[in-house]
């Protein structure tokens, strides 16, 4: 993928993938659901750093969704989800998939809400997610990696144990959910000409740009995501939902294909895709890490990677950014430290 191929989302989509289809998704249903985790989730705060802002040529505005419950914006979509369930349904348990992140936010909502959960998790997840996970109280159920296994062990799972499927990203509740941060980051910094998000399903873009563009049509509100899972930036560039990319990323959040949903939604409101590379994103993971003294994963450095590539799009501009999650495997990093009791990490 070339560095001059970065963006935009720039004929009307030609197929018929439901992009035309309403999205059942606005701004009083993101109201409801900031209303609705407001007794369980953070209102993360907005942070600035001088450095960067220099760096960048532009005011930044970072949405620190890693301090957020769980560690990502993950738990505002799955909390809503987990709360709208009527007391029959949630009798049931909440049964999902998810490589990490989603895993551990719906643990968590069904343990504050008092209900069981059962989670299908690739081979290959993440340590420190796996170990959430689990924390949270949640059964693991394995899977394979490839998105057809991960489909045939949960609709297995449901079939012998019944239960409410959450989907991490194709699910109006979910996306509400996730919509909540832009929500909160447009009340708390002013006057912001783009918003960034990472886009892997697209759930968090989605209610991103559902929000933003209900607020403010004028903000732009731009996707980023890893030149090696470009599957969000080839769909609109192609107007075709592209589901047949194997991801080669070290942001082991984004490798999932956009839904037909998310594809509509993106569609119809995006202002484009922003790429970055590994060593961009890695790069940017040192930058906030040395700058700020946050601590970012992959996934949720890549919206200031694919800033800092675009520097003359943001120039002079405010622009938020969604710092998605903090969940990194420092095992790499503390070979030799033992590992402390994750509920103490994930509180
Ligand atoms: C940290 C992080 N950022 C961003 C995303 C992308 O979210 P979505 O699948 O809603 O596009 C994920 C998804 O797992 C994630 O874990």
């Amino acid at each position: 993928m070339s560095r001059a191929a970065a963006i935009l989302c720039p004929d009307p989509p030609h197929t018929g993938d439901a992009v035309n289809a309403s999205d059942d998704i606005d701004l009083d249903r993101i109201q409801d659901a900031a209303a609705r985790i407001a007794p369980h989730a953070h209102v993360t705060p907005v942070m600035g750093s001088a450095s960067l802002d220099r760096l960048a040529a532009a005011s930044l505005f970072f949405k620190a969704e890693h301090l957020q419950r769980s560690g990502a914006f993950k738990f505002r979509g799955a909390c809503n989800a987990v709360f709208s369930l009527d007391p029959a349904q949630a009798a049931q348990g909440v049964v999902t998939q998810s490589s990490g992140n989603h895993g551990a936010a719906i643990a968590l909502a069904c343990r504050l809400r008092g209900i069981p959960a059962t989670v299908v998790v690739p081979r290959n997840a993440a340590a420190v997610k796996l170990a959430a996970i689990r924390d949270f109280g949640a059964r693991i159920v394995p899977c394979e990696f490839d998105q057809h296994d991960r489909d045939r062990v949960t609709a297995r799972v449901l079939a012998e144990q019944g239960g409410q499927l959450i989907h991490p990203f194709d699910d109006p509740r979910v996306i509400a959910g996730q919509g909540t941060a832009a929500f909160e980051l447009l009340h708390q910094a002013a006057a912001l000409d783009a918003v960034v998000a990472p886009v892997s399903g697209g759930g968090l873009l989605s209610g991103t740009l559902v929000a933003v563009k209900a607020i403010n049509p004028a903000i732009e509100v731009f996707g980023a995501e890893p030149e090696g899972a470009s599957d969000a930036f080839q769909s609109l560039r192609q107007g075709l939902r592209i589901t047949d990319m194997l991801p080669n990323t070290i942001c082991d959040g984004l490798r999932a294909h956009l839904s037909i949903r998310t594809f509509g939604i993106l569609s119809r409101r995006c202002d484009g895709i922003l790429l970055a590379s590994d060593a961009e994103v890695r790069a940017a993971m040192r930058l906030i890490f040395e700058r700020m003294k946050q601590v970012v994963e992959p996934s949720g450095a890549v919206a200031l990677a694919a800033v800092l590539r675009e520097r003359e799009r943001f120039a002079g501009r405010r622009v938020g950014i969604l710092l998605s999650g903090g969940n990194l495997d420092l095992s790499g990093v503390f070979p030799q430290a033992p590992h402390a009791d994750e509920d103490a990490a994930f509180a």
